[in-house]
């Protein structure tokens, strides 16, 4: 246990001998945990995952996955892995059970085990009552969580999930963490999950790669980067101007901001040790407050130091980017 069972070197993808999608990534995936790859759109996520699951090989570097090259033994690969991919497949006009009939059959998963392990993976998600339903009647979260379960039926070792939330209600997004969850709890399978959703990387996984233009710029486990800020931000609104600058002056503190009326975000080191002295001198100074809130750093903020720009911002960088390319494209 808890050896590695994902590694790669350098693993790079150029598409078109031109588009560099991957680039020298290096990860390791230890047996059990979640691991989680985050990045705006474009970053290179499903772009790895692709390799690792054999569906494209890399153009430099090497992977391996549970032991085997993804290159040599590409068929070992797949008999240990459940592939999650960010767009459905499954089949609308039939059923869910019949869904997971078919993909048992492709993995050659005897007929009696397929009957079992669907009925327990319909329980797992709370899709019982539904498995004997058409997949078009299904709601958008019922077709991720069948999703899902037709990854599992053949009881991988590895699940790969490809944005396993996009386009949900953020409803049914947290229920969705459950089920993941429960599945790396009671199936015993090391997760792989791409998000662009920080939050959800926060949430879920052990250990996070950030990648952005097909790079890694930093691995750790969430609580690792979010320590690593060396900050958190007390923001402490004042009844008058006066106030609010006198406050300004106080020491110990690593920056202070004016947003908004009277109102200043102040970075410190740590909020539990700064918490009681900032509270010390708005009572020396008889200063009279209206709102005090503590934030400790979130994935974004992780992400906004190591790139400059926060994760919508990237996003929205690339797809003035795309709109810029198809400008061109248009007038050529
Ligand atoms: N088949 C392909 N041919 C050419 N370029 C591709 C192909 N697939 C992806 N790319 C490009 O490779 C880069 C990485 O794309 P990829 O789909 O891996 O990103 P992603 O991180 O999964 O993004 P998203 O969050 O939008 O799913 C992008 O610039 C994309 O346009
Ligand atoms: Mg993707």
């Amino acid at each position: 246990m808890n050896g590695t069972i994902i590694e790669t070197k350098n693993l790079t993808k150029i598409y078109n001998g031109k588009i560099k999608a991957v680039s020298d990534l290096n990860l390791e995936v230890k047996e059990g945990e979640i691991y989680g790859l985050a990045g705006p759109n474009g970053a290179g996520k499903t772009t790895t995952i692709n390799m690792l699951i054999t569906r494209i090989s890399p153009t430099g570097g090497e992977a391996i996955v549970g032991g085997y090259d993804i290159v040599k033994n590409s068929l070992d690969v797949r008999r240990l892995i459940g592939v999650v991919p960010q767009d459905f497949t499954a089949d609308e006009d039939l059923t869910g059970r019949e869904n997971m009939m078919m993909v048992s059959q492709f993995y050659d998963v005897p007929r009696q085990k397929a009957q079992e392990n669907s009925n327990t993976l319909f329980k797992l998600v709370d899709l019982e009552e539904a498995a004997d339903r058409l997949v078009r009647t299904y709601s958008g979260g019922m077709r991720k969580r069948l999703e899902l379960i037709l990854g599992l039926v053949h009881e991988p070792r590895i699940l790969f999930l490809d944005e396993p939330t996009l386009g949900l209600d953020v409803q049914t997004r947290t229920q969705m963490w459950n089920y993941v969850k429960e599945i790396q709890t009671r199936l015993n399978v090391t997760i792989i999950l791409t998000s662009h959703y920080l939050e959800e990387i926060d949430e879920l996984a052990d250990r996070v790669s950030i990648i952005d233009h097909g790079k890694v710029l930093i691995t750790g486990s969430p609580e690792e980067l979010k320590g690593s800020l060396n900050g958190d931000i007390v923001t402490v609104t004042l009844t008058d101007q006066k106030s609010a600058e006198l406050m300004k002056t106080m020491q110990g503190i690593v920056e202070v901001n004016e947003v908004g009326p009277n109102t200043l975000r102040i970075k410190v080191a740590s909020a539990d040790e700064s918490l009681p002295k900032i509270i010390n001198f708005i009572s020396q100074h008889s200063l009279s407050i209206t709102k005090l809130t503590v934030q400790k750093p979130t994935l974004d903020e992780v992400f906004l130091e190591y790139t400059g720009k926060t994760i919508r911002e990237a996003e929205g960088g690339d797809e003035a980017r795309k709109l810029a390319m198809n400008m061109r494209r248009a007038r050529q």
